[in-house]
């Protein structure tokens, strides 16, 4: 069974929904800028071409049935502000990996905490998945920060794991499980 269609979550300054093709140009003003690609394993977009690509690569990825691509819309301007991607869906495990970018001018105010956490409580609550793990570069210290403060356990480091733009570096290992959430309201709970 493929990864179930994510419908829109409504946080409190952004809804969280499905990206489309209309948000590639928003989405030119986050991917853009070389501070927020800085740990990400793709290249600054530098041209539609470069936006389409993405888009192509991520329809691809949600065709298979293993991942979501998101995007974080703030509600107030209808902007589409950063994307979240839940990837590597594993079904068997009812497991899935985590990944999000919000544009610079929006750093610090809180919205990538709202925005992943509606996107896990979804995740827990209504998609059913047992864990939720994550990949960091240990020097990325605001995705560090972002991951501990909703609680995730930090449950390794896996040694010189990449080699690309950024040299060879290691990988913060970063996990959640549904009896660990605790949303308000959410009944999610860890499958024995
Ligand atoms: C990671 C990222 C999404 C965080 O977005 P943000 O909206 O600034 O984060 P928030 O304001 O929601 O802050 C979340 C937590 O991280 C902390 N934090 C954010 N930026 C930080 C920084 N630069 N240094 C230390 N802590 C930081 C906040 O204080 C907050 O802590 P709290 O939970 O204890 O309150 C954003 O920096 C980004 O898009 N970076 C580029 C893309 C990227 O690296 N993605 C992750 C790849 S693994």
């Amino acid at each position: 069974m493929p990864l179930k269609p994510v419908a829109p979550i409504q946080a409190t300054r952004v809804t969280v929904r499905t990206v489309s093709f209309a948000d590639l140009a928003d989405l030119m003003e986050v991917n853009g800028d070389d501070e927020v690609t800085r740990f990400l394993p793709y290249a600054s977009w530098r041209s539609a071409d470069d936006a389409g690509a993405w888009l192509t690569r991520m329809d691809g990825l949600v065709e298979s049935g293993t991942a979501s691509q998101l995007v974080i819309e703030h509600r107030a301007s209808r902007k589409a502000i950063g994307t979240v991607l839940l990837f590597k869906y594993d079904e068997p495990s009812a497991r899935v990996e985590l990944g999000y970018v919000l544009g610079r001018s929006w750093w610090r105010q809180g919205l990538a905490k709202e925005a992943v956490a509606a996107t896990c409580d979804h995740a827990f609550c209504e998609l059913g998945m047992r864990r939720i793990e994550a990949e960091v570069n240990p020097a990325n210290e605001a995705s560090n920060a972002l991951l501990r403060g909703l609680g995730f356990v930090h449950e390794g480091v896996l040694r010189q794991r990449w080699s690309g733009r950024q040299g060879t570096y290691d990988s913060n290992y970063f996990g959640c499980l549904a009896g660990e959430w605790r949303a308000p309201g959410c009944t999610a709970q860890e499958s024995p």
